[in-house]
């Protein structure tokens, strides 16, 4: 039987590894859709047409080892705004949210527009400098030079660009539970997230 959870919020929420310890407790699939995006941007800096990119994704191609580089980011976030780009990856997508067994989905549009059916909904936040810090440290593992300040611009041109596209605009679902995590640590994010998702799968029994 199919039960979709969708983690929707914006750049280093928590978003993944949340989902990741979510589906790990539930027994789910995870998809990180973000890494399709990432992986088409990845294509675009070495110069392939980004619908092309998005027609003929691979396995290997999100495994790239950049991918999780800002300057993938940033390529991710403009080659997101193509609508037939994120056509192209609808049904990956939907498939994925709708297999048997359960399964979680994170990124920007899953309660929105990829499975507006999804079983239970989160919209994970976190303020702009608590999510720029988090991103920093983790950047900073890979490049030691890299300043605070140019994360934190990063994340809000992201933010405002993945907020204002015409296409699947970065928004919370009518019915998304908001989850703010910025003075939650991982676990206590977890075990939120835990009894929300335990509360719809309830309330759908009863
Ligand atoms: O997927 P998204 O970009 O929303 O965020 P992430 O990659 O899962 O998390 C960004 C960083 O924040 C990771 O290094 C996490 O360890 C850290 N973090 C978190 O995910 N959740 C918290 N409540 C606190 C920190
Ligand atoms: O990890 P982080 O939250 O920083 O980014 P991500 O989830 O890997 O997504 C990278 C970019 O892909 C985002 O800034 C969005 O522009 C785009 N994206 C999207 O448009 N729709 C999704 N479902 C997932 C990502």
């Amino acid at each position: 039987m199919a039960f979709t959870v969708a983690i929707d919020g914006p750049a280093a929420a928590g978003k993944g590894t949340l989902s990741k310890a979510l589906a790990a407790h539930l027994g789910f699939a995870h998809l990180d859709t973000g890494l399709l995006y990432r992986a088409v941007g990845a294509k675009l800096l070495l110069g392939v047409e980004p619908l092309e990119a998005a027609e003929t994704l691979t396995a290997e191609d999100l495994a790239a080892d950049n991918l999780r580089t800002a300057e993938v980011a940033d390529a991710a976030s403009k080659v997101a705004v193509i609508p037939e780009v994120r056509a192209a990856l609808v049904d990956f997508q939907r498939a994925f949210a709708r297999r048997d067994g359960g399964a979680v989905l994170d990124g920007r549009d899953i309660g929105t527009v990829i499975c507006p059916e999804a079983e239970a909904k989160l919209f994970v936040t976190a303020s702009p400098e608590v999510r720029a810090e988090r991103r920093w440290l983790e950047l900073r593992a890979r490049d030691p030079k890299v300043a605070f300040d140019a994360v934190l611009a990063d994340v809000r041109e992201r933010d405002e660009r993945d907020m204002n596209r015409a296409s699947a605009p970065l928004k919370p679902a009518e019915d998304a539970v908001m989850l703010d995590t910025s003075d939650l640590g991982i676990e206590a994010a977890l075990k939120a997230a835990i009894e929300i998702v335990e509360a719809r799968m309830q309330a759908l029994k009863a």
